[in-house]
């Protein structure tokens, strides 16, 4: 019988793709220069200086503390870089996306998200003929095992959707494990693939779930996004269903504006879970988790959910105001980004398609959009948000987008996933490629106590009931927590 591993790939295409990755696999550049560091001591130590490509210099501190005894603090990362890597750059001051050298606006418009998937794993656009095969490879593998759907059956209706995704991506693991060899290169190919061409179907099932409704396959004659839509959308009592084409496009634009961000939150999570060699699909589940916070890929939920208690244009003021208020623990959704101080470039591509698709829709006047409208114009000419370089991020109209299209809000940062698994991905396999590769370990900066001794147990004080917030079980009688 054929092994499931060999089963997407031939023997012959094995050579091709392990020669491909080899000039996929990035290097560190020559160091041309050195900086010198001064230590209180007055030793000094000189260290190389890095020039990528493009974007600011680093100082290769990689022997600092082998050299010096000095960890470096920053947390956050906001100045320090985890790796080398040629998939895709950002210019946050000039506002600028590259995926593999090409810049987001171009692709946007002429490519689609199967192209960029292509574009990213391979590192080339693909020909007519090579984006034929792909997408062939990709809808074969689209269904996903039908033991996977039992998971689903475990959540109650009303899990929010990127509940389900984390565990359900996680359990992707246990389906494909014991063959996955991930120091192979035609297996993290064949992984790859896989997890990109079954996010459609295991994200509309999580819509499915959540929401009671009966699963429904994808078909091989429609495109991958359109699948996900008919996926999510099919009326099981309408066998002539069929999803609008234009709105398939829009969401495709989607897609491909958020395929891959550099080494952000749930990117940088997905590296240092894969770091360990753990489970690639375990550690997009893990990036997943990381996307779900609003100050991540919850965002454009988040903007929603501000626009909604906005209400109407009068109470923008107060919105602002409470946003610059650092008391208030309220900052501005889909508001400013950690690379970006300039407006981030897939926002402005968006703010296109939304005034677009509310045409297309005559939604000219939803409020969603005629708030956001105003609070961006508010917020941009206002000095707290000008001095900061707070600009509208992605999130902050994809949101108004898809609510118009019809997702349902809780399915935003599911989709911003099903885009992102491309990236997650490619970048896991970049990490994994490397000749060299180290486990991520961040240092701390211990301020705790030390050196304390153990009292016996009868001296100690009684803090239990200061320290925690949960009540007794009831003394007498039968009950039973709820779980
Ligand atoms: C994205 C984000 C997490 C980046 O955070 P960061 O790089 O750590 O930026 P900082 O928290 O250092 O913010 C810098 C300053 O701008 C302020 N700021 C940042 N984003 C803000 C926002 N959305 N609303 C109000 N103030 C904001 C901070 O309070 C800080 O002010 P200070 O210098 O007076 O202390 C942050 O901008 C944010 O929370 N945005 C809202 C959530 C969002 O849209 N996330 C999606 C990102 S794609």
């Amino acid at each position: 019988m054929q092994s499931r591993k060999s089963s997407l790939l031939l023997e012959k295409d094995r050579k091709n793709i392990e020669k491909l990755y080899l000039d996929l696999v990035p290097k560190v550049p020559e160091s041309k220069q050195t900086c010198k560091l001064t230590l209180p001591d007055g030793q000094t130590f000189e260290l190389p200086i890095l020039n990528g490509s493009d974007g600011p210099p680093m100082i290769d501190s990689r022997n600092l503390y082998a050299k010096t005894g000095y960890f470096t603090y920053d947390p956050g990362y906001t100045c320090t870089g985890s790796c080398v890597s040629q998939i895709t750059f950002i210019d946050g001051e000039k506002g600028e996306l590259l995926y593999r050298g090409y810049k987001i606006q171009e692709l946007a418009k002429t490519c689609d998200f199967v192209d960029i998937c292509y574009l990213l794993l391979y590192g080339e656009l693909p020909s007519m003929q090579d984006k034929k095969n792909f997408d062939t490879t990709m809808k074969n593998e689209m269904l996903v095992h039908d033991g996977l759907i039992s998971f689903y059956k475990g959540f109650q209706t009303g899990a929010h959707p990127m509940a389900i995704m984390v565990g359900v991506v996680g359990a992707l693991s246990a389906f494909m494990n014991e063959d996955l060899d991930v120091k192979e290169a035609v297996q993290r190919e064949i992984s790859a693939i896989r997890l990109v061409a079954k996010m459609p179907m295991i994200a509309a099932i999580a819509y499915r779930t959540a929401r009671g409704l009966p699963i429904v396959y994808p078909k091989k004659k429609l495109s991958y996004t359109a699948n996900f839509l008919y996926m999510m959308f099919a009326d099981p009592m309408d066998p002539d269903y069929a999803v609008d084409e234009y709105l398939a496009g829009v969401l495709d634009k989607i897609l491909v504006l958020h395929a891959d961000h550099e080494q952000n939150a749930s990117t940088a999570t997905v590296r240092i879970a894969g770091s360990s060699i753990a489970n690639p699909f375990a550690c997009v589940a893990a990036g997943i988790a990381s996307l779900w916070g609003p100050a991540h890929g919850g965002a454009n939920e988040a903007v929603l959910d501000m626009l909604d208690e906005i209400g109407d244009s009068s109470n923008i003021p107060e919105c602002i105001k409470k946003a610059k208020d650092k008391n208030s623990g309220f900052r501005l959704m889909g508001f400013g980004h950690r690379v970006y101080k300039n407006y981030d470039p897939r926002a402005e591509i968006i703010r296109d398609v939304c005034h677009e698709v509310l045409d297309y829709l005559d939604m000219k006047n939803d409020p969603y959009f005629k708030i956001g409208l105003e609070l961006e114009k508010v917020a941009l000419s206002d000095p707290y948000f000008i001095e900061r370089k707070l600009y509208p991020n992605v999130d902050f109209y994809s949101g108004i987008v898809l609510n118009a299209i019809g997702i349902p809000k809780s399915m935003f940062t599911v989709i911003f996933a099903l885009a992102r698994s491309i990236g997650w991905i490619t970048q896991w396999r970049e990490m994994i490629s490397e000749p060299v590769l180290r486990i991520g370990r961040p240092r701390q900066l211990y301020v705790g106590h030390i050196n304390r001794n153990v009292n016996d147990r009868t001296e100690r004080e009684n803090s239990y009931d200061t320290l925690s917030v949960l009540t007794d079980p009831p003394k007498k009688g039968f009950s039973i927590y709820k779980p």
